[in-house]
């Protein structure tokens, strides 16, 4: 197929490009590099099925971009996926996650793409749920800028399936982990512990240890990704993580265990505003996509951990 990625340079979209590849797929990155890096692309730029453009996605040329590529479906990944950021700067937040997805839509529509599959949050669109796991019918209550980009961002690709006849499916990403990815943002913490630890740096908690997280690695996203490119998932709301809580304490042993580094972190307040515990039903991408997380925690953190040892 032909395919676009955004945000093709960052941590999930340069894996979702290797994988796309490799599956013998003709995909065109596009990217700002503002977070992202070209080194992330290296093994999919040596393809001749792999091309790269360094755009922003508000920008209105995208529309020229998708016209010329005629792509079968934009999987659409480029935002400031930065939670605290989204809370220090919601205008520059806003402007990328709200504004970038209506103009990638646009562009879509214009062009005539077909399908597009839009990476949504699972750790932050449903805010604090009433109980857990967090499930697709629960209504969205995000709490922070970054939340409800995503949950806008959903909405507007609704909008368009039922305006335009543009198919769409959201992905409510669990906090995914993996190589590649850098220490900041929503699941950053799995690289921050593997890269204090393996230089017997202090590690530090925020609060008691006891908040939870669904922590999925990148190759089952990029799995659920893949799912989506034929329509199974046209017109959902799937949430896509590991169906299982972590709490940080406990994530901490594991990262500790795959350093071989002693389990002795520093606890610090919780910070403000940061949400304790979320744990996605992943029943609902089971059914439509056949989709399954495949890789434990102990297995994507011995990955992980490789990486960051062998100098990312
Ligand atoms: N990592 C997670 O745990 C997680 C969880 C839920 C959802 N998501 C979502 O998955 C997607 C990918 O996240 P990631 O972890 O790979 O983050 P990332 O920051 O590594 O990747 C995002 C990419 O988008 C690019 N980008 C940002 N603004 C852009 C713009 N205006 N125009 C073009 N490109 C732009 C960045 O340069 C970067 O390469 C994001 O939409 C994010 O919100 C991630």
């Amino acid at each position: 197929m032909r395919l676009v990625v955004t945000g093709a340079a960052g941590f999930i979209g340069s894996h979702l490009c290797d994988r796309l590849v490799a599956d013998g797929h003709t995909v065109v990155g596009l990217d700002d590099l503002s977070t992202g890096r070209l080194a992330n692309l290296a093994a999919a730029r040596k393809s001749k099925a792999f091309s790269f453009s360094n755009l922003d996605i508000t920008r209105p040329e995208l529309a020229d971009v998708l016209a010329k590529e005629r792509p079968e479906v934009v999987l659409h990944l480029a935002a400031q996926m930065d939670v605290r950021k989204s809370v220090e700067d919601p205008l520059h937040d806003t402007r990328t996650n709200v504004l970038g997805t209506v103009n990638v839509l646009d562009a879509c529509v214009r062009s005539a793409t077909p399908r597009v599959v839009f990476a949504s949050s699972g750790g932050t669109v449903y805010g604090t749920p009433p109980k857990l796991p967090a499930s697709e019918r629960m209504v969205l209550h995000p709490a922070s800028p970054y939340g409800s980009a995503k949950a806008a961002g959903e909405t507007y690709v609704a909008a368009y399936q039922r305006l335009h006849g543009l198919a769409g499916c959201c992905l409510r990403l669990g906090n995914v982990y993996g190589p590649r990815q850098d220490p900041h943002g929503e699941a950053g913490v799995v690289s921050i512990f593997a890269g204090a630890l393996l230089k017997r740096q202090p590690t530090r908690l925020f609060g008691d240890g006891t908040s939870t997280r669904d922590y999925v690695y990148v190759d089952d996203v990029v799995d659920a990704f893949l799912r989506c490119l034929g329509g199974k998932g046209d017109g959902r709301r799937l949430n896509v993580g590991s169906g299982t809580g972590t709490t940080v304490r406990a994530l901490h042993t594991a990262v500790a265990r795959a350093v071989s580094a002693p389990d002795a972190p520093e606890f610090a307040p919780a910070r403000p505003g940061e949400l304790h515990s979320i744990v996605l039903d992943v029943g609902q991408a089971r059914r439509a996509l056949g989709w399954e997380p495949t890789v434990g925690l102990e297995q994507g953190l011995a990955q992980t951990v490789d990486w960051v040892r062998t100098g990312r």
